[in-house]
This record gives structure tokens, C-alpha cells and sequence, in this order.
């Protein structure tokens, strides 16, 4: 008996009412809603785009740096039927812009699981692991690309971003992967979690070794189910954010919103070594507060530091209020964990409003000097990506801007390196970022000694790409 059948089964041991509640609950895609009755993930840059493209020799403004070869995939949201009831819902679509020489040409692919193939919505696709739309992030490990989202397994896609297939590690994995899972840069090892909500393990860790085997998997107790998005690893430890925003079955069945933010539950951080198990968790009480992504976090002494885009709350609006308002945004906040004391120290280091943060990837676990991230507009009553890039000197504890113009909208600010071997201090940031000027997408590439100076280039994309999740930059 497979997992799928077993959830069906524990699904189906639900009295026949609140089954039906939840059945009916089921939403149907409507292809036929006006434009004026649009949710705000499906207008303006959040509405999917229908083509699939393929175009060389893009259109640059500037120069592209001689030494960038490889190719950027962002990941995002693009509802097949042009409708999803959420934006957390709509299939997931590749962008890839690839640099060679100079020169830049541009692709976009749907990721073609069940879910993409049948049309599904939230709730069907909840019971089939399979059945993922893999719209949140892309990663490339042990020679796979991986497009993930985080209630199902990962899909494959090959470099020319056809889908190849799901993949389970052959069997071992049997549950959920985390959107972001992280690799190693000393050991390239591929570190995830994967949460779920409708039965235990409510949590669970894994471990993948370099060459992409599944090595260590073990469930880890909390005592109720969170919408846990994101964590963090160093180079000894990796630290699970036990949050309080608090799945409620009884609400999903309801029809309500089914996430709450509860803060009378707590908020932990629990820091386990990376080869350790559910008995080794230090878990540390920190105030609660909500965080959909962290920078980073690194080991320095007894001591642990975390950069976090932290909000004082999450949703207290429902499910729609993904951000909006000061006090579901993030600010960029350090944490530092005493692991003698097991106490966490809570910082405020910078007031704008930010989220989507990164650091160099080979940085991941260690400590970066530079961190990036994407502006917010706090003041918006929905999620709307900010005018701003920011780059915070995370020893100083000061922040760079780079303006993006008026009318011009961010995407998640990505760290190239100049050289395999370069210091983080030499690169550019990319992010395909929306110029609603001239109502088009722009991939623009920013030294990061020069960040708060005009872009080195700007390639004009030959389509629009809809405001999207995360994406990686895959060196040749
Ligand atoms: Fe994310």
C-alpha cells in the first residue's frame, strides 16, 4: 500500500460530513472570471503568460561582462487555465536566460507534472505526492535540476527545462520536500525538510549526499502542524523555525482559512547537528514572530547567527495576506543562538521593509560579509514587489541601495560570481525585475562593488514574466 492510498484511507476514516465539507471545498478553476473580479495574483505582472518561448541573441542595454556563462531559472507561479483560487497555486513555469559570450537568449518552459497535465487545484492535488505544481524555487544538485515546491516530491527538468520526471531518491523518499532545501558548499550535500499538515510526522529531515543519494532521513516531533517554508543549516547544524503559524484542520474543513497565527503557541528555533536526531534537538524559546526566509546563518564560537527577514506577525488577514502591512513584512533581524546558555538574542538590524533574501550560495552555512535582498512595499494591502534592492554589510550592519527606477518592480536579487574561485566582493546580482514603463521584463545584472549604481546591463526579455518565486544561477 502505497502513501497515497494510506492518506486516502486515513482521509476517508473522517466522519462522511466533514469529508464532504472538505470535498466541497475542492476548488474549481473559473477561465471565465472578469478581469475586474481578478484576485491580485492574477493582474497586472502576477497574471500568467500563455507562450512558450525560445529566442536567441536578446536585446541588451550595456554590456554583458565576458566572464558570466550559464544560465538564470526563476520559478513562478503561471495558472495553466490563467485562474488559480491562490497564487501558492498556479503551475509552475521556468524562465531561463542564459549568457554566453556576451550574449543572452531566452526560454521559458511549463514544469509538466500531474498537476500541470490534469489541471488541478489546491485540494486535488493534495493527496498525491506526485502531483505537484512546482512553482517555487529551482536548484541544481548532483548533475539534476530540481524544481520544487513544498508539499510534494521534486521534479526534474533537463537543461533544456523539459520535465524528465518526479524524483523520490529512489524510493527512500516518502514524504514532502521544503521548496528550500540547502547544498553545502563544503561538503555538497543536499540538506532539506519536508513538513505536512494533515498527519504525523509533522515534520521530518533529510540528508543527501553529494552524489544525490538519500543517506539520513528523520522525523522530527512538534507538537502541532506549521507551515514551516524555510530554515537554515551552518557548517555543524541545521535549525528548524517551529513558528506559530498554526495549521487548523478544523478551519480548512470550515472553509475558513486554514492557517492562523497563534502566538500563545510559542515560537522555537530547535538547532540539531547535522548527522544528529529528534533526541538531539536544542530547542530555544524566541519571541513569536513569522519568517518566510532567512539569509543565512553561520557558526562563530558556542554561538550561532542567524539573518532572517523577520515579521512580527503572518496572514492575520487569512491566506490572501501573504504580506501587507508593517507588521507582516519582514525586516532583516540577527539572531544569536547561545548553545551553552540555549537562549537566542533578537536584533533589529535594518527598518525597510525586505524579504527574499540571499547571500553568494558558496557562502550557505558560513559567514557572508554581504547579504541581498528584495524590497517590499509595507504599504500595500497585498504582496507588491518593492522599487529597491538592498545589499546589507552584515558586519557593519549597514544597507546599500540600488533603485530600480520608478515603475520598475523587483524579483529575488541572485549572487553570480565573477570566478569560481573570486571573493563574494567581486560578482553581480541579477533579478528579472518588471519595467511597467515600457510594460516589459528586464534581466538586470548589478555589480555588487557599484550596487547602488546603474545596472552594467539590462536584457530586455522577449516576453513578459510574471512576478515569481526563487531561482538559482547554474554555472557552465
Ligand atoms: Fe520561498
Amino acid at each position: 500500500m502505497n502513501i497515497q492510498t494510506v492518506a486516502t484511507k486515513l482521509l476517508l476514516k473522517l466522519p462522511q460530513p466533514i469529508l464532504n465539507k472538505l470535498m466541497r471545498s475542492v476548488p474549481k478553476n473559473n477561465k471565465n472570471i472578469k478581469n475586474n473580479e481578478k484576485p491580485w495574483h492574477l493582474k497586472g505582472n502576477w497574471a500568467p503568460v500563455e507562450k512558450e518561448l525560445e529566442v536567441q541573441n536578446l536585446e541588451v542595454i550595456g554590456d554583458i561582462p565576458k566572464e558570466i556563462s550559464g544560465k538564470y531559472i526563476r520559478n513562478g507561479m503561471n495558472p495553466v487555465s490563467g485562474y488559480s483560487d491562490h497564487w501558492f497555486f498556479g503551475n509552475g513555469m521556468l524562465h531561463s536566460v542564459e549568457i554566453e559570450n556576451g550574449k543572452a537568449s531566452y526560454k521559458n518552459k511549463y514544469v509538466r507534472t500531474p498537476y500541470f497535465e490534469n489541471d488541478m487545484g489546491m485540494m486535488e492535488g493534495s493527496f498525491d505526492l506526485k502531483a505537484s505544481p512546482a512553482n517555487t524555487h529551482v536548484i541544481r544538485h548532483a548533475d539534476k535540476i530540481l524544481t520544487l515546491e513544498e508539499a510534494h516530491f521534486p521534479w526534474i527538468v533537463n537543461d533544456d527545462l523539459e520535465t524528465v520526471g518526479s524524483h523520490d531518491f529512489e524510493g527512500k523518499l516518502n514524504g514532502p520536500m521544503t521548496a528550500h532545501p540547502r547544498i553545502c558548499p563544503e561538503t555538497n550535500e543536499l540538506l532539506f525538510f519536508g513538513y505536512q499538515m494533515m498527519k504525523k510526522p509533522y515534520l521530518t529531515y533529510h540528508r543527501v549526499s553529494a552524489d544525490g543519494e538519500l543517506i539520513q532521513s528523520e522525523e522530527i516531533d512538534i507538537p502541532r502542524p506549521v507551515m514551516m517554508h524555510d530554515w537554515n543549516i551552518t557548517r555543524n547544524y541545521v535549525i528548524f523555525m517551529d513558528l506559530p503559524l498554526v495549521f487548523d484542520l478544523d478551519q480548512a474543513v470550515s472553509g475558513s482559512d486554514p492557517f492562523g497565527f497563534r502566538p500563545e503557541c510559542g515560537a522555537r528555533l530547535g538547532v540539531m547537528p547535522r548527522d544528529g536526531s529528534n533526541k538531539d534537538i536544542k530547542w530555544i524559546d524566541i519571541n513569536p514572530c513569522f519568517v518566510f526566509h532567512p539569509m543565512n546563518a553561520y557558526e562563530e564560537d558556542n554561538k550561532i547567527i542567524l539573518h532572517v527577514c523577520r515579521q512580527n506577525k503572518a496572514m492575520v488577514g487569512g491566506m490572501d495576506e501573504i504580506y501587507g502591512g508593517k507588521d507582516t513584512t519582514g525586516k532583516l533581524w540577527k539572531w544569536t543562538i547561545d548553545l551553552d546558555a540555549e537562549t537566542c538574542k533578537e536584533e533589529q538590524i535594518d527598518d525597510a521593509a525586505c524579504d527574499f533574501a540571499r547571500v553568494d550560495d558558496r557562502l550557505t552555512g558560513l559567514k557572508a560579509k554581504n547579504g541581498y535582498a528584495m524590497a517590499i512595499d509595507e504599504n500595500a494591502k497585498t504582496l507588491t514587489f518593492g522599487q529597491f534592492l538592498y545589499k546589507f554589510n552584515l558586519e557593519k550592519n549597514t544597507r546599500t541601495d540600488h533603485d530600480l527606477g520608478d515603475n520598475v518592480f523587483g524579483g529575488e536579487p541572485v549572487f553570480v560570481p565573477k570566478s569560481k574561485d573570486s571573493s563574494e566582493e567581486e560578482g553581480w546580482v541579477m533579478a528579472i525585475v518588471f519595467d511597467d514603463n515600457i510594460k516589459k521584463s528586464k534581466l538586470i545584472i548589478v555589480d555588487v562593488e557599484n550596487f547602488d549604481k546603474k545596472p552594467v546591463c539590462e536584457v530586455i526579455l522577449p516576453q513578459r514574466v510574471p512576478f515569481g518565486a526563487h531561482g538559482s544561477w547554474l554555472s557552465n
